[in-house]
């Protein structure tokens, strides 16, 4: 059995998707013979509620020159990081040499209206094509992976920061206890901490198991990071759900009794016991619905091949490799997947191989259906495909159900 990697109680996985390549790992035919899998597996620790994954792939594998995922390709995440920037300058910024922060921070999406408003401020991305983009903003910004080494050496350069902030980010990283002792290292004595990631309990409610992939080590509910940060002297102070990403968390962490601890905490404490986020047959009843899940979206699938309609992949999402390959979704049942990225473009879906195309082929030649892959920008989308509707076409969505959307 696996080791827990925040606490190393033993783990038992509760579900296997079998075998998966990198989420963003788009490719072209000359590299389909080499294509990297490994086993999606993932597990719950009863000693100290971290969901995560068994196995893990190598972050040099997924974060590099060629990452595919550039944040600032949608205007409403656009929108919800320019209202994070104002909420750290006009909450979290008390002292008289302002510094901010940021980890995973891609094309700049969030530090570019900190970079504006002339505040001092570094943001921390590995992925250097992404980081170069930031950085042809005027953006500050270093190219390497976070961690406790990482974090003594921008104290000594930059000196101690306000806010350290990190979106999508820390459930990324399996050395979390790195990370925590580095935030802490290069925090003011009363600066904050503030992260926000997909949240479990989402996940749970709405059966979104496409969450699940190499990236995402760590599964969050406030339960668990209560745990994690209490070990490092750290007590979270406030909570936020956020519609964002399927519905994600957001985690405001100060050092230990140096603040007031909003009700929020307490409160979603509770509704987490009440879903049973610290029981194992709750992970059991999860694994159950995916397989459901799977079975519809399969069933419907065929059935729109048999009738011989035409369907498509919308949104070449991280997500939709989980999706393509564990219901083993080939170019049969889609036949191409539409994107806005330009990296993606030309190139093919992770493991099944389906061609990426260009929003103008999908808007060219309306398909009969379009499978929503990138559900978490619902409204975004049906806000700007409305040409697809009155051309006839019918959206299929799989989160939280299985079906034709109304
Ligand atoms: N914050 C952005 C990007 C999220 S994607 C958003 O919410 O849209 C995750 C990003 O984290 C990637 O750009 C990846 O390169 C970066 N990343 C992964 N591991 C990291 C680490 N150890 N330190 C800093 N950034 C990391
Ligand atoms: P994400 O779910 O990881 O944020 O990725 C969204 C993907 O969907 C990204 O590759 C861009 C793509 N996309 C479109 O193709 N059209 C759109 O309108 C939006 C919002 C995203
Ligand atoms: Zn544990």
């Amino acid at each position: 059995m696996p080791n827990c990697l925040v606490c190393e109680n033993k783990i038992e996985p509760f579900m296997s998707f079998g075998k998966m390549p990198i989420a963003n790992g788009f490719l072209i035919p000359a590299q389909f013979d080499n294509e990297y899998f490994f086993e999606l597996k993932v597990g719950f620790c009863a000693e100290c509620y971290m969901v995560q994954l068994t196995e893990h792939v190598e972050q040099e594998k997924m974060f590099h020159e060629n990452y595919a995922f550039f944040s600032s390709t949608s205007n409403w995440m656009s929108k919800h990081f320019k209202n994070v920037a104002d909420m750290i300058m006009s909450k979290y910024l008390n002292s008289e040499s302002p510094f901010v922060v940021e980890i995973g921070s891609n094309d700049g999406i969030m530090l570019k209206n900190i970079a504006s408003s002339g505040v001092p401020h570094l943001g921390i991305e590995p992925s250097s094509n992404v980081a170069q983009v930031a950085k042809a903003k005027g953006i500050n910004t270093i190219s390497k992976f976070f961690n406790e080494k990482l974090a003594a050496s921008i104290v000594q350069e930059y000196g101690h920061a306000d806010v350290f902030y990190g979106a999508n980010v820390m459930c990324h990283i399996s050395y979390l206890h790195s990370i925590m002792t580095g935030i802490k290292k290069l925090l003011k004595p009363n600066g904050t901490l503030i992260f926000e990631d997909p949240y479990l309990g989402d996940i749970i409610d709405k059966t979104s198991y496409d969450q699940i992939y190499d990236e995402h080590v760590f599964y969050f509910s406030v339960s668990a990071i209560k745990k994690l940060v209490e070990q490092h002297d750290l007590e979270i102070v406030n909570v936020e759900k956020l519609s964002v990403h399927g519905g994600s968390m957001r985690y405001f962490i100060a050092n230990k009794d140096t603040r007031k601890i909003e009700n929020s905490v307490t409160e979603q404490l509770e509704i987490e016991k009440n879903i049973g986020i610290h029981l194992k047959p709750t992970y059991e009843k999860l694994s159950i619905s995916i397989e459901k899940s799977k079975d519809k979206l399969l069933r419907l699938l065929k059935s729109l091949k048999e009738e011989g309609k035409t369907v498509v992949g919308y949104g070449a999402t991280s997500k939709s490799t989980t999706v393509i390959n564990y219901c083993g979704i080939s170019d049969e049942l889609i036949s191409y997947i539409t994107d806005t990225t330009p990296i993606k473009q030309g190139k093919y879906s992770p493991g099944k191989h389906i061609p990426i195309r260009t929003h103008e082929n999908f808007t060219a030649n309306y398909p009969d259906y379009a499978l929503l892959f990138a559900w978490n920008h619902s409204q975004e989308i049906f806000e700007n495909e409305r040409g697809f509707l009155k051309n006839g076409g019918k959206w299929i969505e799989y989160v939280p159900k299985v079906g034709l959307k109304e």
